[in-house]
């Protein structure tokens, strides 16, 4: 089976206590997971959280960002070489939010990508749809251009070590979850886009996580599709309970 993970955005929420009481309710209530935990704390507290996860099996730490310059004069930004500097193993590139407020544009993100993997990270690259391009049904060729801009220059070794997560805009944040057949739908689609560019067998080696309103209640049905492995949770992932049951519906 493809490697499974639930990855936890906490976005800009919890300050530093608030987040190590939140981690050690989720060791505590996560025993065996059947694939990866990543969570994603705010940047200050990585190096503190890294070493709590460090000593558990299957437990990693991601950034939610990182800067595309490998270093110098950027003002209030963080390196590649920094963040894999405190522990960590991945970084959440190209979320929604990252597109939307902070006008990160395909290209910008593609020299992300480049920085995660030369630091030897993995990249969560987000791709998704607003509402109107979901409306008018060209989702897919939307996401496509997405994929194809920011990592299908990739060599094959380097995309092998990519995570793609498929969160429809409209869905994050708002309670309105893409029913299980829409992720799955959109998921195949995003398979066989890879297959046409790196093959079949790296296909189906990509975990691609689904996000958007994923919780508790609809994780099971969600990650039950044949081609979601796994979610990338926001909301969510801010309580240790329903955390832990959405690590609980990882395929096993
Ligand atoms: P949500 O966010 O689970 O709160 O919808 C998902 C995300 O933005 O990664």
């Amino acid at each position: 089976m493809r490697q499974q993970i639930v990855a936890g955005n906490w976005k800009m929420n919890k300050i530093l206590e608030e987040g190590l009481e939140l981690t050690r309710a989720i060791l505590e209530k996560v025993e065996k997971p059947s694939g990866l935990v990543v969570i994603a704390p705010p940047y200050p507290y990585l190096r503190e959280l890294g070493k709590m996860l460090k000593v558990r099996k299957h437990f990693h730490l991601a950034a939610q960002n990182c800067h595309q310059e490998e270093k110098g004069a950027y003002t209030g930004e963080v390196s590649a070489d920094m963040l894999a500097s405190v522990g960590c193993e991945f970084v959440i590139i190209g979320h929604s939010e990252r597109r939307q407020y902070f006008k990160e544009k395909n290209e910008v993100l593609a020299a992300k990508v480049n920085v995660t993997l030369a630091r030897g990270m993995r990249p969560i690259f987000c791709c998704g749809e607003p509402l109107h391009i979901r409306e008018v049904d060209t989702h897919v060729g939307y996401v496509a251009k997405q994929l194809k801009a920011s990592l299908f220059h990739l060599k094959e070794e380097d995309f092998k070590k990519v995570v793609i997560a498929y969160e429809p805009i409209w869905a994050i944040g708002t309670g309105r979850t893409a029913t299980s057949l829409q992720a799955q739908e959109m998921h195949h689609a995003i398979r066989v886009l890879v297959a046409k560019k790196y093959g079949k067998i790296v296909a189906d080696a990509t975990p691609i996580l689904y996000g958007g309103s994923c919780n508790a209640q609809n994780a099971a049905d969600l990650f039950s599709q044949p081609d979601v492995d796994g979610g990338l949770i926001g909301g969510a992932s801010l309580k240790a309970e329903d955390f832990a049951a959405i690590v609980a519906a990882m395929k096993k």
